[in-house]
């Protein structure tokens, strides 16, 4: 029988409560009308599933699967309504790889979903049943794209949600839609780069040609983000005067940022605001540190804008797959472990998301894709 992850309600307050994760057998998934069956072979973790183990997340689901992550082959295609325009595109995807939009109820309004209120990332979610870290998945098939081919299922696992909130932060949010080359060498910084949303944004800038600059708390994280990822430079948001030092990597023709991708909140303001230009943006999409922040009269002075940003929208989504295909990123994956029933092995990984060890996702191998020919294997 088909099995599925889900967290186990205990006591205890959000922040000290820390609940257990606890593996059950379902029934498989019978797909409905214009709905796509997928065994999943892959799924990642993102902060969010660490947050919803200490009910620090609103609207959490004891009885629907975690995680909203995964990639998988489409093995049956529900019954087609009656004269359904989709029915024929839908059974164009059987046997194809793919990965899931990891949310639902935002299609394309590109400042917020349409009705917040229906909005909601999948895994453990009281607002939808889906979740990936199980063996069979049903979804309508606009849930879906395609698997950019030169992706391993674990890597195609470890895109959806941090390259889409990164697509949004650095495309929609800090560039102002704006992908052409008239965005090659501006000057972004990317805090706390072992995070996965960190890692997509710098690989995204990269790809468009922007200077990318990165801190972290570690010094072989800095040295494989400049290295192996492209970034220009970094420092250690450790050291007190991180500001200092990252002025002095600045470009000469250039010294300045124009925009920061912030997931940690805490003083970033007050760290950043006489290196980001007159009018340049500081766009957060978390806050790691706590839940609030400074904002100062100086940023208001030189005409910053902070930006908030989330995940984005179905389009967003469809467009951030697509420049993923086309630039062949390959999203960083830090540790896979093999098999939903490996619980303490899964708890591992949430170890390593607590520590900080990370440096890029951290995935779970569900089941081995069928053979494909040139295909990746896990
Ligand atoms: N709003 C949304 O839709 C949305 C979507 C995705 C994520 N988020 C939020 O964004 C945050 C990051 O998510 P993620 O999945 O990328 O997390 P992650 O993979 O768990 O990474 C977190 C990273 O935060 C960095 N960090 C910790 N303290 C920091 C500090 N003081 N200054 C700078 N960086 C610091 C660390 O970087 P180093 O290891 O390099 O030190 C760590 O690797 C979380 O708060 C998450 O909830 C929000």
């Amino acid at each position: 029988m088909p099995q599925a992850l889900f967290v186990k309600k205990v006591d205890g307050k959000p922040g000290e409560v820390y609940y257990p994760l606890q593996l059950n057998s379902v029934p498989k998934p019978k797909p409905g009308p214009d709905e796509l069956l997928i065994q999943l072979h892959a799924a990642a973790l993102n902060h969010r599933d660490f947050f919803i183990r200490q009910h620090l997340y609103p609207g959490i689901s004891f009885t629907h699967p975690l995680l909203a992550d995964g990639s998988g082959t489409v093995v049956e295609i529900g019954n087609p309504t009656t004269n359904s325009p989709s029915s024929s595109s839908s059974s164009s995807y059987l046997g194809k790889r793919v990965i899931l939009y990891p949310a639902s109820g935002w299609s394309s309004s590109p400042s917020a979903p349409e009705d917040p209120s229906k909005f909601t990332t999948l895994g453990a979610a009281a607002l939808s049943p889906i979740g990936t870290a199980q063996d069979y998945v049903a979804v309508p098939a606009s849930q879906i794209e395609l698997a950019p081919p030169h992706l391993s299922p674990a890597e195609a696992a470890a895109l959806p949600l941090v390259g889409l909130t990164a697509w949004r932060a650095l495309v929609t949010k800090a560039l102002d839609g704006d992908v052409s080359r008239a965005v090659a060498g501006r000057n972004i910084l990317v805090t706390g780069i072992g995070g996965g949303v960190a890692l997509c944004a710098l690989q995204f800038g990269v790809a468009l040609g922007c200077n990318v600059f990165v801190t972290s708390s570690s010094a072989s994280k800095l040295s494989r983000a400049v290295t192996s990822l492209g970034a220009k430079g970094g420092v250690s948001y450790r050291d007190s005067d991180w500001d200092k030092q990252l002025a002095a990597q600045l470009p000469r023709d250039r010294p300045y940022l124009d925009a920061v991708i912030d997931g940690a909140g805490g003083d970033i303001i007050a760290k950043t605001v006489r290196l980001v230009r007159h009018g340049g943006v500081v766009v957060v999409y978390g806050m790691t540190v706590s839940p609030r922040m400074d904002w100062l009269m100086s940023a208001v002075m030189r005409n910053i804008e902070l930006r908030g940003t989330t995940m984005g929208s179905r389009d967003e989504f469809r467009d951030m797959v697509a420049f993923v295909r086309e630039h062949r990123i390959r999203p960083v994956v830090s540790r896979v472990v093999k098999g939903l029933d490996n619980i303490e092995g899964i708890d591992g990984l949430f170890e390593d998301m607590r520590d900080g060890k990370q440096f890029g996702k951290l995935v779970i191998e569900i089941s081995s894709p069928p053979d494909e020919e040139g295909g990746a294997k896990l």
